[in-house]
């Protein structure tokens, strides 16, 4: 009976019977904790004093604790938070019930927000610093130098509209958290959808010496967030014209796969390809982090904020496709999008 309730657990739970050995670990235990804990004294499983004496103190005196457990496998430690908890048996003796919370996960959470808080600072700061330093210039040595005065004012703009991006990107974030469980629902031609948006970009890129091709096959339905999906293609596309070769091509194909072996159903594949220099491998598998740039300085001077390939991977993670980033160094780089077919 007891066994079943302490499978059924989600946490790593553990009974010790009256003589102090592990009478029952459910399956989470096992996993976490090792398979070779049932029938072992409590000693030799948990070894650790801040564990032995609550659990000593249960048996002893019947007396209920927290505490906490460290526990590593290789490179990994995990910190439990432990609940003893005494079960007086017939016999007039006590069994004891621990169950374990996984702590380091409520960490991660915490460390990473303020990883994010302290991020999200700094980007905003750069740009202030600098529209502050140009007012001061602007009240003083610049006053009456109307020269000077137009160039810092084209300053302070460029400046403004990157804290102004900076805020849309966040933005865009935020919403897209709030919806990663609600899957979108309009039903979305990609071909026309993608024409269009390099229809927007194709001046910008012009400008750049960059030509952008693209082979629209007639129709590509998917069910999708219009908005969205021109913010994958986009971001896409301006990486691409940012980060490659100029003069370049930008090469898009979207085609149509019957049966995609991890989406498990019919599916488009849409791949963005550049001519550019690359990117070394040890930073492809981080570029979908939040503000995580291969080269700083050059994404900002582009205009960047480090947080475009973060929102196209939560674009595609609601929308239930995947990302894929390949690069070689020295011939270009192709980022590959696969959306559920409608
Ligand atoms: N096509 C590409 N070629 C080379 N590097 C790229 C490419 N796309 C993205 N990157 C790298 O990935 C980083 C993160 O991209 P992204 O999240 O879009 O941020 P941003 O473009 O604002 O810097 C870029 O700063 C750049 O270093
Ligand atoms: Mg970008």
């Amino acid at each position: 009976m007891i066994e079943s309730i302490l499978n059924a657990l989600a946490e790593p739970a553990m009974l010790l019977d009256a003589a102090g050995r592990v009478a029952v670990a459910n399956p989470a235990a096992q996993d976490r904790l090792g398979v070779w804990v049932v029938g072992r004294s409590y000693v030799s499983v948990l070894r650790q004093p801040s564990l032995l004496q609550p659990v000593e103190e249960a048996f002893a005196e019947g007396k209920p604790g927290v505490t906490r457990f460290v526990h590593s496998t290789g490179a990994v430690e995990t910190l439990f938070e432990v609940t003893v908890s005494p079960i007086p048996v017939p016999d007039g003796r006590r069994q004891v019930l621990l169950v374990f919370r996984d702590l380091s996960e409520a960490r991660a959470g915490e460390s990473m927000r303020r990883d994010f808080v302290g991020n999200v600072s700094h980007e905003l700061k750069t740009p202030l610093t600098a529209i502050m330093g140009f007012i001061e210039t602007l009240q003083g040595p610049a006053r009456d130098d109307p020269k000077g005065r137009d160039r810092f004012l084209a300053l302070m703009a460029q400046e403004t509209a990157r804290m102004n991006r900076l805020v849309s990107d966040l933005l865009s974030l935020s919403r897209l958290e709030g919806q990663s469980r609600k899957r979108p629902t309009d039903r979305i031609d990609m071909a026309a959808l993608v024409s269009e948006t390099i229809g927007m970009l194709r001046p910008g890129a012009e400008a750049d010496a960059v030509e952008i091709r693209f082979d629209a096959p007639a129709s590509a339905q998917v069910i999708g967030d219009r908005d969205q999906l021109v913010q994958i293609v986009s971001n896409l596309i301006e990486n691409a014209i940012k980060y490659g070769a100029h003069p370049g091509i930008v090469s898009l194909s979207l085609l149509h796969i019957d049966r995609e072996p991890v989406l498990r159903g019919p599916a488009w594949r849409l791949t963005v390809s550049d001519t550019g220099p690359g990117i070394p491998p040890e930073h492809v598998p981080r570029l979908t982090e939040r503000f995580y740039r291969v080269d700083t300085g050059r994404s900002r001077t582009q205009g960047g904020t480090g947080l475009g390939l973060a929102i196209v991977k939560h674009i595609v993670n609601r929308h239930r496709g995947r990302l894929r980033i390949e690069s070689v160094e020295g011939q270009g780089t192709e980022v590959t999008v696969i959306l559920p077919a409608s």
